[in-house]
């Protein structure tokens, strides 16, 4: 099957009755109003509002493939199944049916309709075989209890196509570390307000690989020998982690589906390399042309799938704003180019003037065609973007390439100095180093290595500053304030005022919007002024759920460009402002306090940023 067919036949299995999930549209890879993370990483993230007991315009049962990007597993990237950029397929069950009577779409499900569920798609939908499929769920600890339960159900599950599955056979149970999920990991790593609870993941076995001697006696499904491969991950989100580090149930026990797209395509096609589908063969086959070698020949496969996935990331990066930059998601953006282009090099054996990415770049953007691209968001200028790029990179390439077959040993050193004067990213000349067969002092090399790691920690997977994940007091007030603002603006500069992004921490909001010129002192007086006079008023913040199209009729603010459910919530303050939003807002401005903004400047190309606060 196709990425396309996969895909399409996941959404509608969990649209059609009796599942009647709706389908919500992915959201872009740079989160909104999330100050805890760079990128979105699965399907769950732009739902924790409604995963921590919002109401969602469209419901309690969602489905949808959301674009996803994980910079922390950039280092895993050349074996068979790792990627940075995949496409999450997802579905959600956002509470129990007995809180969500009320709503016109109630009918929440838990373990007992998930599992048999996904069971069904991939047996029935995918056509695997029942035999290839293990299980594992969560062991238990001193928080949640051993999952009995899932257990039991997948017991029945397997029963019900005639397989006894035997715990240690095929249902395994593990730890905190395998079988619990939240967006920062195990429950320790937690920070306060985040949900997370125990999962039960699906492997799929090689009907090749299975009898391989090399596995052993000791390989089991979460083993990292490649026999098995994860092919989804029902998490039972039910408990949210307090500020004293206990664990408390939430009011609604949701259920957070993920399964990756490219995997299931290969498993479906019983391929235990995920670059062999559809979803990069492709990419492979422009750069088998440029270089003139094949994706067959062993030795070229990781290098070949680095560029491919590196690339595909890239371009859906800059698709979704981010310029390559030295910093947070730029930079992400820039290592992923110039990894690409050290490992062209290598394959190609040099190349004049600077690699050129545009084919790729162009057969990314047709297989994705109607889908994630357009052709009419500035999608054009990705070629450019990267070529540009490349061009500033292609001087300190060839420097760096020379320093680094000049020097005899490698040493931590000249590594960081690689890294600040040439931009080297430090995995990047580990790896030269390693096919010089140079040796390299692995504990210098570790120390460096450990400070640029938290270097990038820092600006790749997540940014608890402040320890906040939540949506908390502040965050929520100040998300009430970006919508008082918004509306400010246009009263003072004009009506051709949009938003153009929204940044929110717990120190401040950031705003972006069209405007042609600087801000004037008075004008930007003003706007404080207008603001602060409506939190005196008090004013009451209404939320209610309508048509998109009646929404935007009704004139409520939205974000061209985004992509929007066909049902969403409008926020009304008083009736000064309305905006389509996901919420969380105070419940009146009084809660405000006092507004401030503290800096002004531009973005270029007729965008202004302001940055301000509430007290
Ligand atoms: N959020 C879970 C994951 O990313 C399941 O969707 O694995």
């Amino acid at each position: 099957m196709t990425g396309k067919e996969v895909r399409q036949k996941y959404l509608d299995f969990f649209k059609e009755s009796p599942r009647n999930h709706k389908e919500i549209p992915s959201a872009s890879l740079v989160p909104e109003n999330d100050p805890t993370t760079l990128f979105v990483g699965s399907g769950m993230q732009p739902l924790i509002p409604y995963l921590l007991g919002e109401a969602h315009p469209l419901g309690t049962k969602l489905v949808n493939s959301q674009k996803s990007f994980r910079a922390q597993d950039i280092e895993e990237i050349g074996d068979n199944r790792h990627t940075t950029f995949f496409e999450m397929l997802g579905n959600w069950s956002l509470g129990d049916p007995a809180r969500n009577a009320s709503h016109s779409d109630a009918g929440g499900y838990f373990k007992k309709e998930q599992l048999p569920w996904f069971f069904e798609f991939l047996t029935k939908v995918l056509g695997l075989n029942p035999k290839r499929l293990y299980v594992s769920v969560f062991e238990g600890n001193e928080i949640v209890p051993k999952d009995t339960e899932s257990i039991e159900i997948w017991k029945g599950i397997f029963r019900n196509v005639g397989i006894e599955a035997k715990e240690g056979e095929r249902i395994f149970s593990y730890g905190v570390e395998k079988n619990w999920w939240s967006r920062s990991g195990v429950p320790d790593r937690m920070p306060p307000g985040e949900p997370g609870g125990p999962d039960s993941e699906v492997f799929f076995e090689f009907s090749s690989l299975k009898h391989d001697p090399k596995f052993g006696e000791k390989c089991h499904p979460n083993c990292d020998c490649g026999r098995f491969l994860e092919i989804g991950n029902s998490v039972f989100m039910q408990y949210q982690k307090q500020s004293d580090g206990s664990f408390q149930e939430l009011p609604q026990k949701n259920v957070d589906f993920g399964g990756g797209l490219e995997r299931l395509v290969a498993v479906s096609e019983n391929r235990s390399d995920i670059f062999s589908v559809d979803l990069y063969q492709p990419l492979i086959k422009e750069i088998e042309k440029m270089t003139d070698k094949s994706y067959k020949d062993a030795v070229n496969k990781p290098s070949m799938r680095i560029i491919v996935d590196h690339i595909k990331a890239a371009t859906f990066l800059i698709a979704d704003g981010i310029m390559p930059s030295n910093k947070e998601q730029g930079y992400v953006a820039r290592r992923l180019l110039r990894r690409a282009a050290v490992k062209m090099h290598f394959l190609m054996g040099g190349f004049e003037p600077r690699p050129d990415f545009s084919a790729i770049v162009e057969s990314v953007k047709a297989m994705y065609q109607g889908i994630y691209f357009d052709n009419n968001t500035g999608e054009g200028k990705i070629e450019e973007i990267i070529d540009e790029e490349m061009n500033k990179f292609a001087k300190s390439l060839g420097k760096g390439l020379k320093i680094l077959e000049s020097i005899q040993k490698a040493d931590a050193k000249v590594a960081f100095d690689l890294y600040q004067s040439y931009g080297f990213p430090l995995e990047i000349t580990k790896e030269i180093l390693q096919i010089k067969g140079q040796r390299i002092d692995e504990e210098e090399f570790r120390r460096e290595f450990e400070i640029h790691k938290n270097l990038s920690r820092s600006t790749s997977s997540g940014m608890f500053r402040g320890g906040l994940a939540d949506h908390s007091e502040q965050v929520v007030k100040l998300h009430t304030a970006t919508h008082l603002l918004q509306q400010a603006l246009r009263e003072v500069l004009g009506k051709h005022v949009r938003q153009k992004g929204s940044h929110i921490t717990a120190e401040r909001l950031r705003f972006d919007f069209t405007h042609p010129k600087q801000l004037k002192v008075e004008e930007v007086e003003k706007v404080v002024k207008v603001v602060n006079e409506q939190i005196q008023k008090d004013l009451k913040v209404d939320m209610k759920i309508l048509p998109l199209k009646d929404a935007i009729s009704n004139g409520a603010l939205y974000v061209e460009g985004e992509k929007y459910p066909e049902k969403v919530k409008v926020y009304s303050v008083g009736n000064f402002s309305k905006e389509i939003c996901g919420g969380p807002h105070v419940v009146s401005t009084k809660a405000l306090g006092y507004f401030k903004i503290f800096k002004e400047e531009s973005l270029g190309s007729g965008i202004r940023r302001i940055y301000a606060t509430v007290k």
